[in-house]
């Protein structure tokens, strides 16, 4: 696979994609991270005398130009973090963006308006990609985030581009996980949070043939504390997935991988319940109440086990975090993992992001990823589509 600055790009035309589907309020992007993230690429390449094509997804718009998912707010941010004007096209295809392209000049700035306002990005269809690739005279992925979607602009441009590489940021995110992940130094602690067993099964199983010790947290680790044959009142299981449960724990056991489920948790009637009400033994949840946290013991428990690691992987938090009464669990392991100055601590997926955010800790991390959906299905052991048609693609 070929990354920029493996490619010769003076005077050239470059269409970069990103993944700047950031979160907006009121045309208001609530969190820039991931126009942050793709600066690397974009300056380096603007710095070579190249000019810039940026595409990219924002939210999931139906067949119609809802504004609401208009790229423009996104412009205005890359405009100020680059230090110069970054125009806006009025869409990503059709003859008034082949004009405006056919005038960039070296270091001139375009952002393309929503790719996904076309049927034809989420379809792969040729033509878009076709009529993509025919903006520019290279294309660049940095989209990391999106690279588990088969769109024309992630996988089908490759087929149609002069020539193709991956970004700064797709190459950092391929090293961390691909690599760093791929063959840990040990111990590796691997921490897997969140709602749903269901959701994280595959990753689960990959871990075994990886990791040497998991912890489990969130509701998640609800099924599990019911498949060791515990009651757990009212709070969220999936009962179907028990039986799934109690055969990771016997995978892990034959594998000799260490599977740490919470000892203590904190309890509340409901998500929203302004305040818990009390902490328990895992064995002993009341009928009428949820567990909603993991318990001060579990943290220590989950401190001792983290301090000997020299790998960290985390996804996923701890507990109903929304509800300061319920984030206790999350906010203190982002904590402990950032105060574990001899692991290389990478972090992915939505949710743990926000956790670290919330605590100011995201420089402590070694990395974390800008990833989803992407890191999750990365972690599944899945090739990613964006990489295979980078490799494939690559001329
Ligand atoms: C994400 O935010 O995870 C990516 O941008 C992908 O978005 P999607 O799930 O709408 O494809």
């Amino acid at each position: 696979m070929n990354f920029l600055d493996k490619i010769e790009i003076k005077g050239k035309k470059l269409l970069v994609r990103v993944d700047y589907n950031v979160p907006l309020k009121d045309g208001v992007i609530q969190d820039d991270h991931r126009i942050r993230a793709s600066l690397d690429t974009l300056n380096y390449a603007l710095d070579q005398g190249a000019a810039l094509i940026i595409c990219s997804h924002l939210g999931r718009p139906t067949d119609k130009r809802e504004p609401e998912f208009s790229l423009k707010p996104a412009a205005v941010r890359l405009s100020e973090l680059l230090g110069r004007e970054v125009k806006m096209a009025s869409d990503c295809i059709g003859s008034e963006v082949r004009a405006t392209v056919q005038a960039l000049a070296p270091g001139q700035v375009l952002m393309l308006e929503n790719l996904r306002y076309h049927a034809g990005e989420k379809a792969n269809d040729p033509e878009f990609s076709k009529q993509l690739a025919a903006l520019a005279d290279v294309y660049v992925n940095d989209a990391f985030a999106v690279a588990h979607r088969a769109h024309a602009s992630v996988v089908g441009v490759t087929e149609f581009a002069p020539a193709s590489c991956g970004g700064f940021l797709l190459k950092k995110e391929w090293a961390f996980l691909g690599q760093s992940l791929a063959d840990p130094e040990w111990p590796y602690v691997a921490i897997s949070g969140g709602a749903k067993i269901s959701t994280k099964m595959d990753i689960l199983n990959a871990l075994l043939d990886k990791a040497d010790e998991i912890i489990i947290g969130g509701a998640m680790a609800n099924t599990f504390i019911l498949a060791i044959g515990n009651s757990v009142g009212r709070s969220l299981v999936e009962k179907q997935r028990v039986s799934d449960a109690a055969a990771l724990l016997e995978k892990a056991s034959q594998k000799g991988v260490k599977i740490h489920l919470p000892t203590d948790l904190t309890l509340g009637q409901g998500i929203d319940s302004p305040a818990s009400s009390g902490v328990c033994r895992f064995d002993a949840i009341p009928e009428d109440s949820m567990a909603l946290d993991i318990g001060p013991e579990t943290i220590a428990q989950f401190k001792t086990v983290l301090t000997h690691a020299k790998t960290v992987m985390w996804n996923g938090p701890m507990g109903a975090f929304e509800n300061p009464a319920y984030a206790q669990g999350s906010l203190e392991l982002a904590r402990i993992v950032a105060g574990l100055d001899h692991a290389l601590t990478i972090v992915g997926g939505g949710d743990t992001n926000v956790v670290i955010k919330a605590e100011s800790l995201s420089d402590k991390f070694s990395f974390i990823s800008t990833g989803g959906g992407s890191f999750m299905s990365f972690m599944e052991g899945k090739e990613l589509p964006a990489f295979k048609a980078l490799k494939e693609g690559t001329k």
